[in-house]
């Protein structure tokens, strides 16, 4: 069995549900999470339908199956909730490329400038940020700047490169962080998947090491446009529906391929890159979910004067652009 089979456990699954509504805890799962962890989930989504899911959920705790960035603005938008994460291991790499250090420094070499922060990045990162986005808003959060006012993009390159070319502005400056998820899935995969699978559309997260030479194919005429889109997680679950394609290569982390093929059973799902693995969003398991409500563990919790600072930042990423969460059980079913 691989990671992208859902290990089913229908009596963990069902305890799982059963001390959810006791606890009165939403289970919250990123796009990423196993197969058997988002079937579990109240809702499944991208970083920024999943933060808006925490900001507007009357539950008492939030189970957030995903990363520690993301459990941490879970804590900063609902404060007065619990936030666990099943596992203290579920680190981001992007998110370890900067701390509030280097971005003071990187602040003073650029007076004046605002500062957006990728939602990949600690609380303390976002307490000295103006705006955070996710892929799904950044382009969004760009245009909502006076195109005079200098910014400072952090922390993906990639990301940072896509938002410069869509908003054509000159005064973006750009962190030079990776995923190394993503900046491993390169031109050289694209070619191979494209000579294989000639017709099929490519969607692209925009951290990938790939996402500017496909641009740039675009451009030359060599990938119709039509044939490519760059596009959040959760843009690239709602794409096969309006798309007359019926295969699609799938450049982001290969966890994604579950709800895309379970959403969309008459179409045809590659990876561009069936390696492209987030060991992070793996750490989470059923086994561990379980625990977590059992002995409330791990809380997240954010020092009140970090999170005051992150707060305005993180809630204007909530109210711009970008598409929400679902739930597998779709809107009549509480998930029982
Ligand atoms: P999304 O915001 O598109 O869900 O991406 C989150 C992430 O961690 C990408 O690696
Ligand atoms: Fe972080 Fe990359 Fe994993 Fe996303 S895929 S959580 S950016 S390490």
């Amino acid at each position: 069995m691989t990671i992208l089979e859902a290990h089913h456990d229908p009596a963990l699954h069902a305890a799982i549900r059963a001390l959810a509504a006791e606890r009165k805890a939403v289970i919250l799962a990123h796009n990423y999470e196993r197969p058997e962890v988002q079937d579990v989930a109240d809702y499944v989504g991208d970083s920024l339908g999943l933060s808006r899911e925490a900001a507007a959920t009357d539950a008492d705790v939030i189970v957030f199956c995903g990363v520690h960035f993301m459990a941490e603005t879970a804590a900063i938008l609902s404060p007065h909730k619990t936030v666990l994460l099943p596992d203290m291991a579920a680190g981001c790499s992007l998110a370890a490329t900067i701390d509030a250090d280097q971005l003071r420094a990187w602040k003073a070499e650029h007076p004046g400038a605002v500062v957006v922060s990728y939602v990949n990045t600690t609380a303390e990162v976002k307490a000295e940020s103006d705006y955070c986005c996710t892929s799904g808003n950044a382009v969004d959060v760009i245009n909502a700047i006076p195109v005079e006012q200098d910014i400072l993009f952090l922390p993906d390159m990639f990301l940072g490169a896509h938002v410069r070319r869509i908003t054509g502005r000159e005064n973006i400056h750009v962190w030079m962080g990776e995923c190394h998820v993503h900046a491993g899935i390169d031109p050289e995969h694209i070619n191979r998947t494209r000579s294989q699978h000639p017709g099929a559309e490519f969607l692209i997260h925009p951290e990938c090491g790939c996402a500017t030479s496909v641009v740039e194919a675009v451009s030359a005429g060599a990938i119709a446009k039509e044939g490519a889109q760059i596009l959040s997680t959760e843009g690239m679950i709602r794409r096969p529906a309006q798309s007359d394609s019926d295969t699609f290569i799938i450049a982001t982390e290969i966890g994604i391929l579950h709800r895309l093929r379970r959403e969309n059973p008459t179409k045809h799902f590659i990876a561009a890159n069936d390696r492209a693995q987030c060991a992070y969003m793996k750490v989470t398991t059923l086994p561990k979910v379980l625990g977590a409500l059992q002995r409330m563990e791990h809380r997240i919790t954010v020092p009140d004067d970090i999170a005051a600072r992150a707060r305005t930042a993180i809630e204007r990423m909530v109210a711009i652009g970008g598409t929400p969460a679902t739930s597998p059980f779709g809107p009549d079913d509480p998930g029982e």
